[in-house]
């Protein structure tokens, strides 16, 4: 255990939400050996990389910081270097590190994070490299620490994996398939989590939509059963969730927008493509009417809801009329905010193996005609916004500006204002005094 005991840690994390929890447990993990966190790498004892391998870019930009940590280690001869996350989950990744990047001490992946700091000792005590990845397997290993980014606000996985398989997607493969934790499970660690000061709790899911957890009574839950239990605890504030697959989008979850309080009036419900021969090609279970159908349903129930996405241009096979059929559909439903992808080739994936590849310069002709209509959605959503009183969640000091906080609106809208440090961690009333594409402003009332 001493083995640890000082050591400075750097973590350095690529990719999603779901990456940066685990990278937040990892850090739980050191500092209950007594590590300290450093947030430079120059300045550390043991870096670790957390990869992302959703597009090729994030594979780019591991290997660039990956190159960077030779030469510490050419400084430090006792500095330990650490890779894990998705791409590890992958063999030809493993044996690119392993065969061009001697200088890395530990390899792990998704489904082991919990074994690090074993690792990690090993190292240090017998001075040997340590590759370790675990194949999928049904179980779940709960009760880990984690240092939270953030005080005010948490994620709370409650189901791991997906079973999806969107031919255009790597994560089935390096996340594994479903899994889903008991909801006693969750509903402990967010109590304990609102005694510790939180507000806001995300709930994480490759596809939170298919959760089945079961209870102690033998019971399975479904995600909107979980929510109603989630909104009756005392102390939290706000519940937010991501992702959700339209395809089992339910009736129930909807009602749950309406009965539970507590549950933010926003979703991010990625589309991918606005036409049927793309979504079909994708694998993903639903068309354009029905995706359609599912907007009007929950604008329906709920008036005020946010409504973000996901699309990926350029998706093989993809023609100018499919494209159109896209750009139809941002206009149609208006996002308040969306998320775009050039789609990116994944080896492994079905849709790396179609032929018909879509040339560069067209996906990004069409990705700025697609910016570009996203933002027109999002800048006319956001000027509706102009004299309203927004529950806004205080989240910090803003990154361009030290004498603004920024915080988010229940729909998940950055707002800037001016106002007292002290106000951080607090739910506050801010009037909107202006509608910007990317966020809005504000004052304190
Ligand atoms: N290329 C481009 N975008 C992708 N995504 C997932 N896989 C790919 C890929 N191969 C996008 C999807 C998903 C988001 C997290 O990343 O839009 O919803
Ligand atoms: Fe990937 Fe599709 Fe699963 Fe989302 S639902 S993680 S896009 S396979």
């Amino acid at each position: 255990m001493d083995l640890l005991k000082g050591k400075k840690y750097n973590i350095i994390t690529f990719g999603c939400q779901m990456n940066e929890h685990d990278s937040e447990t990892i850090s739980g993990m050191l500092q209950e050996r007594g590590c300290q966190e450093t947030f430079s790498k120059d300045d550390s004892d043991i870096t670790i990389i957390n990869t992302c391998s959703i597009r090729e870019n994030a594979d780019k930009r591991f290997f660039g910081t990956l190159g960077q940590l030779k030469k510490l280690k050419e400084k430090n001869p006792e500095y330990v270097a650490c890779v894990c996350g998705c791409m590890m989950q992958q063999q030809h990744i493993i044996d690119t590190v392993k065969s061009k990047y001697p200088w890395v001490d530990i390899i792990f992946g998704t489904h082991n994070i919990h074994r690090f700091p074993q690792l990690l000792e090993k190292v240090y005590g017998e001075k040997k490299k340590m590759a370790e990845i675990f194949e999928d397997s049904p179980e779940i290993v709960e009760g880990l620490p984690s240092k939270r980014l953030y005080k005010h606000k948490a994620f709370v996985n409650v189901m791991y994996g997906c079973n999806n398989f969107c031919t255009y997607c790597i994560v089935p493969y390096t996340r594994g398939r479903e899994k889903s934790r008991s909801p006693e499970d969750i509903v402990k660690e967010i109590r304990t989590l609102t005694g510790d000061g939180v507000k806001e709790v995300t709930l994480l899911g490759q596809n939170v939509n298919s959760y089945r957890g079961a209870g102690g009574n033998g019971k399975f839950y479904d995600f909107a059963d979980l929510i109603y239990m989630i909104n009756d605890i005392e102390g939290l504030e706000r519940i937010r969730f991501m992702t959700s697959h339209p395809k089992d989008l339910s009736d129930k979850l909807i009602q749950a927008y309406v009965d539970c309080e507590k549950l933010c009036n926003y979703i991010h419900l990625p589309v991918q493509a606005g036409s049927n021969t793309v979504l079909s090609r994708m694998n993903r279970h639903y068309t354009r009417e029905k995706y359609l159908e599912l907007v009007h349903k929950l604008r329906k129930a709920v008036p005020d809801i946010t409504i973000s996405t996901d699309i990926i241009v350029g998706f093989p096979g993809e023609t100018d009329e499919d494209f159109r059929e896209t750009l139809s559909l941002v206009r149609e439903v208006e996002y308040d905010s969306a998320f775009t992808f050039l789609y990116s080739v994944r080896k492994g994936t079905p849709a790396a193996e179609y032929e018909d590849q879509i040339p560069e310069e067209i996906k990004h002709r069409r990705f700025d005609s697609l910016v570009d209509a996203v933002n027109e959605g999002s800048a006319r959503r956001n000027a509706l916004y102009k004299g309203r009183v927004e529950k806004v969640l205080v989240e910090g000091v803003s990154k361009k500006n030290e004498h603004t906080l920024t915080g988010r609106t229940e729909g998940f809208k950055l707002v800037d204002f001016k106002g007292d440090r002290d106000l951080i961690g607090q739910i506050i009333d801010v009037e909107i005094t202006e509608g910007k594409t990317f966020s809005l402003a504000g004052k304190v009332l």
